[in-house]
């Protein structure tokens, strides 16, 4: 290499890195006033029990059914993946499109419901690779759900996805877990699996979560090395629930995320 040549390289490594550092430190600044929100699992169960669950939509997530088309992509038999699925109706609605369904969810009561809600008959049975879990599994329909805490799931338990939908996941898990939350779901995609995710942008200053603030440059800091990353959607989403939380806008983020073909 000649000596010009190399001092462009290392004037260009540099101006990279900083570029870089720059792009980190204002990722930290944007997420400061959510950092160190936790919500323990004993919280979640309790909302469920007192019925505060605000998040459960009685119908399929509208962004889940207009893009059905591109996480699918011509295929069928589909095995999707919830994170979180709490008692989400979409997985009904796509067991009943011929795709397999499997969540994780910690509250017993969501499982419960699900099924009796949907009239699915269901049996349980202890997970002997996670101690205390167990799955549930639809008797009708191709659907199990692991009643564990997310982060002892993995591909061990149950294989790869070529799907998955998450919506009220990354939104809602602790902010400081994010990085695990990634490598657990990149761990979790088979080569061709889609992944549609939904995020929320809003004043942190104004609300502690959940449901928390995700920016569009952590989505693409988290997920940008390994994924290509399509933001499908962004569309105002403020209603008078997110208006009694002291929000003045909410923007909803829907992001099509694939892996690397290298
Ligand atoms: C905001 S709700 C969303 C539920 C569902 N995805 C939906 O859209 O209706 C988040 C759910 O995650 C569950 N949860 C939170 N942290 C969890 C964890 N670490 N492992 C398993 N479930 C968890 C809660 O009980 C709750 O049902």
């Amino acid at each position: 290499m000649r000596g010009s040549d190399f001092l462009l390289h290392v004037l260009w490594l540099v101006l990279f890195q900083a570029a870089a550092g720059w792009c980190q430190a204002n990722i930290t600044s944007m997420l400061a006033p959510q950092a160190d929100r936790v919500m323990a699992l004993e919280e979640w169960e309790e909302r469920w029990h007192e019925g505060r669950i605000g998040f459960h939509q009685p119908q399929v997530h509208k962004m889940l059914e207009n893009n059905i088309d591109k996480v699918l992509a011509g295929r069928t038999g589909v095995r999707f993946f919830f994170p979180l699925c709490g008692k989400a109706v979409d997985m009904k609605w796509l067991a009943d499109m011929g795709h397999s369904v499997v969540g994780v969810e910690i509250s017993e009561k969501a499982i419960k419901e699900f099924f009796e809600e949907n009239n699915l008959t269901y049996s349980a049975e202890p997970v002997p690779a996670i101690p205390g879990a167990k799955v549930y599994k639809s008797s009708e329909k191709n659907i199990s759900l692991y009643q564990c805490d997310l982060y002892n799931f993995s591909s061990s338990i149950d294989g790869q996805f070529g799907a998955i939908w998450d919506r009220g996941s990354l939104v809602a898990i602790n902010p400081r877990d994010r990085e695990k939350y990634t490598s657990l779901i990149i761990s979790l995609m088979a080569k061709d699996c889609r992944y549609l995710l939904d995020t929320l942008l809003y004043n942190p200053e104004l609300y502690k979560g959940p449901p928390f603030f995700v920016p569009d440059e952590q989505v693409h800091s988290l997920f940008g090395n390994s994924c290509d990353i399509e933001l499908l959607h962004s569309v105002d989403a403020l209603t008078d629930r997110q208006r009694n939380w002291g929000l003045d806008y909410l923007t909803e983020n829907v992001y099509l995320i694939t892996l690397k073909s290298s």
